[in-house]
């Protein structure tokens, strides 16, 4: 895929839900609006899944790797009134060709080293869609654009790392659960996750 903007996705993946929606690659530009993205997904599209104290404690675990946008992995999705210039960003997600499997700047346990496509299976990452913007096929585009890349790219396999909000998602997408884990915050509270594998 190029580096400016993409144009519409169905240039990419042909799909009807994706005709409404623009995509290009996020720069450290758009963080303010991804970030306030993220806050708001987190808060409100998690709520049916998890208690308020563990909605609270994955913010610990979730949130931007900026390491994606240095990387050209990270995509916004934006959409554009007809007869308007401006565009709006309602969406967002990325892949990525290294180790980190899940998780923000701020998250534990990172590790930058590059996987070998060949052996390895390159990790989806941070998606969120805007709370008023869910359910109208913002995170499936998103994973399809992803997956495309990455196949691109010569990997031939993606795992991600799912929150209970995002379970729904990934196994309408044909991802398949590997382990089910209640990942440990600071603040002492349990927040369950599932490692989830697909052959792309
Ligand atoms: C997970 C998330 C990105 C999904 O985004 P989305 O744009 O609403 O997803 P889509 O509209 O592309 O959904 C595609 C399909 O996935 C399934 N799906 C998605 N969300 C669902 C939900 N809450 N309940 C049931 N099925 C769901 C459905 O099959 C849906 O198709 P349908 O709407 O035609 O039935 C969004 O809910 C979110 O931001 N959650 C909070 C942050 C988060 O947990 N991110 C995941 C990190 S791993």
């Amino acid at each position: 895929m190029g580096s400016a903007v993409i144009g519409l996705a169905t240039s990419v993946v042909g799909s009807a839900t994706s005709q409404r929606f623009l995509h290009r690659w996020a720069t450290v530009a758009d963080i303010p609006v991804i970030s306030a993205i993220m806050d708001a997904a987190i808060s409100e599209l998690q709520r049916d899944y998890l208690t308020t104290a563990q909605i609270a404690a994955s913010r610990e675990l979730m949130g931007l790797d900026t390491r994606l946008i240095d990387d050209r992995t990270y995509l916004v999705i934006e959409i554009q009134a007809v007869g308007e210039t401006s565009r709006e960003i309602v969406g967002c997600g990325g892949w990525s060709k290294r180790k980190t499997l899940f998780g923000g700047n701020h998250t534990s346990g990172r590790d930058a080293a590059l996987l070998d496509p060949a052996r390895d299976a390159a990790p989806v990452r941070a998606m969120y869609t805007r709370p008023d913007w869910a359910r109208q096929g913002i995170g499936r585009l998103v994973i399809e654009l992803c997956e495309t890349a990455a196949r691109e790219a010569g990997f031939s396999r993606t795992q991600l790392m799912a929150t209970l909000s995002g379970e729904p998602l990934y196994l309408a997408c044909g991802y398949r659960p590997r382990e089910r884990l209640d990942v440990d915050t600071s603040a002492d509270i349990t927040v369950p996750m599932i490692r989830m594998e697909k052959a792309i």
